[in-house]
């Protein structure tokens, strides 16, 4: 199958039944084409616009306490969450847990126009539909006197939902090769949410805002001075024995969730060798569980029914079941991690932990105030210095040991596959036109063999060193920034916007279509970075799920399914749409302490 041959498959089609054809055969089908868009009902059925509140029913909630920004634990400085080991280490606890999820997955404001209401969260999301839902698995934590079990977080409540109770010597088994303190926090997607409006192209955003929720989570992590990892050895099945989304009766005729993924979350500290809580005999660290533990577990006492989100489902989307079902990831990978043996510096020393305004914005501040753009005003440029200093914020440096690569990426297990392509319109100091983010310097030679050979690469001008950043064309690229990104003006009036591109056939082929969600995923993470960079930098972002996919292939030449642009990405100065009224996150709570 090829690029140039787009057509969607007609039902009497021979279609193949290896995963990695059927992926291909999905992304290939749900492409934007400027005489076609992916197949979708093409309206809104708001009689059954799905739920955005997953509860479920029976289910004990405890309510988490609501905490100020000047209450404990406070947030460090936003530069602060980059300086390796400059946050103070906050113990798992009845108010670092519930920072933890404020900043992941909580309401961060309500928008109010006219007689219509509707929440938005610290995680962004594809039509602010949020398909994404949040659980952790908790160990005995002392003087926290929630049980040992699987809990659902319930973002409108700011509660947890206790799903399972786990016996806490068997959590205690399971977690006992992490550091002390850990616990495993579970993301899952409910397809149809995103699908109600978006047709089949929807288990494309579903992965998108998989993606962002792990950098939410990740980034809340750093401001807690916990680390995070992905737990992406784990084969599917057993996620959704641990998260219990294959227990049918639970669901009922609700609608499902599809196990995403599992990260282990600990307190940063814990690794220090001279800890006395240490409980390091190994100096490697598993991203898979074991699985006889987690049927153990599974077989423990559940609570709660799903509450069903729409009333009926016009149209069900098969094509997603079988994206989903084909890129399930049946095997356990025994990955390992180096767990760090040096110190890290010593977060007394650094006074980064509080908030100053010599050292800028608190971290919580930032995550607050994110927003989307809606538009753009066509005028505000940013400096090249804070241009180049968020494409230094996306480098991975994969070379390094996983966990002493930059935050969030030591959250990500594996080299990079997306690179960026980016229409630089207003950046003071640098030339507009086409630029290339070639993210891991050994694939620069495939990229450019996967373009037009005519394409000259030359290192962007005052580049810092050691950033692969290239100027491949000058000019304005407003117009067809805009045009491709499904004539969407943010993309022309920002100071700049690119697309992901994946490597994405060989990728596919060599790792399995198990890959195919976890591209997405990366490229969630990195807009998640630049959606609080662009804050941080006094501008703005907005993702951009919606483009015709080959036009902006056509543009560098790209022929063959070898490189395929995944997300598209804006920044620059917003313009705030004054007809919206904005009011807190929890004012429909009783105020609690
Ligand atoms: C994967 C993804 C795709 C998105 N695509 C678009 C888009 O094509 N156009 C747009 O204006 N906004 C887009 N957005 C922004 C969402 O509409 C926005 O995140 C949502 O309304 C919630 O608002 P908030 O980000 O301010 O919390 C996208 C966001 C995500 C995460």
């Amino acid at each position: 199958m090829s690029a140039e041959n787009p057509s969607p498959v007609t039902p009497t089609e021979c279609v193949s039944t290896n995963p990695v054809e059927k992926v291909i055969r999905y992304h290939v089908r749900t492409k934007h084409h400027f005489n076609r868009y992916a197949r979708s009902l093409g309206f809104l059925d708001w009689v059954n616009q799905p739920d955005p509140f997953r509860r479920f029913e029976g289910a004990q909630l405890i309510s988490l306490p609501l905490l100020k920004l000047d209450e404990e634990p406070l947030s460090p400085a936003y530069s602060a969450i980059y300086a390796r080991g400059a946050v103070t280490t906050q113990p798992v606890n009845v108010r670092s847990l519930p920072r933890f999820f404020e900043y992941a997955l909580a309401l961060s404001a309500w928008k109010k126009a006219g007689e219509s209401e509707w929440a938005l969260r610290s995680n962004p999301s594809s039509g602010n539909l949020h398909p994404t839902e949040g659980y952790v698995i908790l160990p005995r934590i002392n003087g926290f006197d929630l049980k040992p079990g699987l809990y659902h977080y319930a973002p409108k409540e700011h509660g947890l939902e206790w799903r399972a109770e786990f016996p806490a010597e068997q959590v205690a088994r399971l977690l006992d090769s992490f550091p002390s303190d850990a616990f495993l926090f579970g993301l899952t997607s409910i397809h149809w949410r995103e699908a109600w409006k978006y047709g089949e192209r929807a288990f494309r955003y579903c992965n998108h805002d998989v993606g962002h929720a792990i950098g939410t989570a990740r980034i809340a992590a750093a401001t807690l001075g916990w680390n995070m990892v992905l737990l992406d050895g784990v084969d599917q099945d057993t996620v959704a024995m641990l998260l219990g989304t294959d227990r049918k009766k639970d669901f009922g005729e609700a609608e499902p969730e599809h196990p995403d993924c599992l990260a282990v979350v600990w307190p940063s500290e814990n690794l220090k060798p001279e800890a006395s809580f240490v409980k390091r005999a190994h100096s490697e660290m598993p991203l898979f569980l074991d699985s006889t533990i987690v049927k153990d577990l599974a077989a423990g006492s559940w609570h709660g029914k799903a509450n069903r989100l729409s009333q009926e489902h016009g149209v069900h989307w098969d094509i997603i079941d079988e994206a989903a079902e084909a890129s399930w990831k049946k095997q356990t990978d025994q990955l390992m991690i180096d767990l760090p043996r040096k110190s890290f510096p010593s977060p007394d020393t650094l006074h980064a932990s509080r908030t100053t305004s010599a050292l800028g914005p608190s971290a919580g501040h930032i995550i607050h105030q994110r927003r989307s753009a809606v538009a753009f005003d066509g005028k505000t440029s940013i400096s090249a210095a804070t241009f180049f200093q968020m494409m230094q914020r996306v480098m991975p440096r994969a070379e390094r040991p996983q966990l002493e690569r930059p935050m969030p990426w030591d959250a990500w297990p594996y080299d990079p596959a997306i690179h960026l392509m980016l229409f630089v319109h207003r950046v003071d100091g640098l030339t507009p036109g086409l630029y290339f983010l070639v993210r891991d310097s050994k694939k620069l030679s495939f990229l450019q063999q996967s373009m037009n050979p005519e394409l000259v690469w030359t290192v962007a001008p005052e580049c810092p060193e050691g950033l692969p950043l290239y100027w491949l064309l000058e000019g304005d690229a407003k117009r067809l920034a805009a045009q491709v990104s499904c004539h969407q003006d943010i993309a022309g009036e920002s100071a700049f916007s690119f697309g992901m591109v994946a490597e994405f056939e060989g990728t596919l082929r060599e790792r399995g279509a198990w890959w195919y969600p976890r591209m997405f995923w990366e490229a969630g993470l990195l807009g998640q970075v630049l959606y609080l960079e662009a804050e941080a930098a006094g501008v703005r972002a907005t993702g951009i799920g919606c483009f015709f996919d080959d036009p902006v292939h056509e543009i560098v030449g790209i022929q063959s399914l070898a490189m395929q642009s995944l997300y598209h990405f804006t920044i620059g100065g917003p313009v705030e749409d004054r007809r919206l009224q904005t009011l807190p996150p929890y004012h429909h709570l009783q105020p609690r302490s």
